[in-house]
């Protein structure tokens, strides 16, 4: 049986060492995949930059009608057209999204319990309708460390994993919410990596305040960072700009954006600094222009 402990341990992150046998493709760990799933993450991440900004409105399915997302055909779809892709549920898909937008989606794919019961507790749905929705990406979260929902969530990842394989699909693993999350550096590593060994292309987790870049390091495919809950439009750049300088591969960021006070100041901001190495100084001055020049 594997050290347990050994994780606590762990020091030889190599960092600032590129990893190696990814030639041929642009994205970390994704050099042995299909042509069709190269196809979908070529559109997700931009092949010139690395990097994507995704726009997250998927909350509702545990949340409900949170704040800045009670109309999201009012404060959504505005933000669209500044994304590289969008990640939702069918849901909001079918009923706000217009096909016309053309962005590829990150989809929500597993399904459960809300903020008023017990977190967590998953199931998958039907790869046909993913397939019918054309989605890019099959998203899949997975509870690290919660007794009782830990073994389901790994098998709904690892179920997506073989339904994505099959037709072309990557997956994203997403850390879970909930309880038993624990914004350190062994947590979040611990469990991108059980999402990365288990098929995962692509892994959502949350940026922490040390040691950000053991978590990179020691994930074989890209990570992309959620937002979390809001904070000062500084302080979620600031969080933005030292994810992406400790190897973080993009944002999937929700309510530092939708709840901004300018969300499309903040999305054009946002995007400075994962696409083109803006300084947190830049990118806020840009979100406070776009503010004052559009204010109503
Ligand atoms: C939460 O329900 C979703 O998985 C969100 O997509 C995720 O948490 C990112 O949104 P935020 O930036 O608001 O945390």
């Amino acid at each position: 049986m594997a050290d347990r402990e050994g994780n606590i341990d762990a020091k030889d992150f190599g960092l600032g060492i590129p990893q190696k046998n990814g030639e041929g493709f642009f994205l970390k760990g994704n050099a042995h995949a299909p042509w069709g799933m190269k196809d979908r993450l070529s559109r997700i991440f931009n092949p010139k930059s690395g990097h994507s900004v995704m726009l997250a409105f998927d909350h509702g399915f545990i949340m409900g009608p949170t704040s800045g997302l009670e109309r999201m055909d009012l404060t959504i779809v505005p933000l669209i057209e500044y994304s590289d892709c969008i990640m939702c549920t069918r849901g909001a898909l079918r009923s706000i999204v217009p096909p016309t937008c053309a962005k590829p989606i990150s989809y929500r794919f597993d399904v459960g319990t809300s903020i008023l019961t017990d977190l967590n507790d998953q199931t998958l749905q039907d790869i046909d309708e993913a397939i019918r929705l054309n989605v890019s990406m099959l998203a899949c979260m997975v509870a690290i460390g919660d007794p009782v929902h830990e073994g389901r969530t790994v098998a709904n990842m690892s179920k997506t994993v073989d339904m994505g394989n099959r037709y072309g699909i990557p997956t994203l693993g997403v850390t879970a919410v909930g309880k038993n999350l624990v914004r350190d550096a062994r947590y979040l590593g611990l469990a991108s990596r059980i999402c990365a060994e288990n098929g995962a292309n692509v892994i959502k987790t949350y940026f922490c305040e040390e040691k950000f870049e053991q978590v990179t390091n020691a994930c074989p495919v890209p990570i992309v960072i959620a937002g979390g809950k809001k904070l000062e439009e500084k302080a979620a750049l600031d969080m933005a700009w030292r994810a992406i300088d400790q190897g973080a591969s993009g944002v999937d960021m929700g309510r530092n954006i939708f709840q901004s006070d300018s969300p499309v100041g903040m999305i054009l901001a946002v995007r400075a600094i994962v696409h083109d190495g803006a300084s947190v100084e830049q990118a806020y001055e840009m979100y406070q222009t776009y503010k004052s020049e559009n204010q109503k």
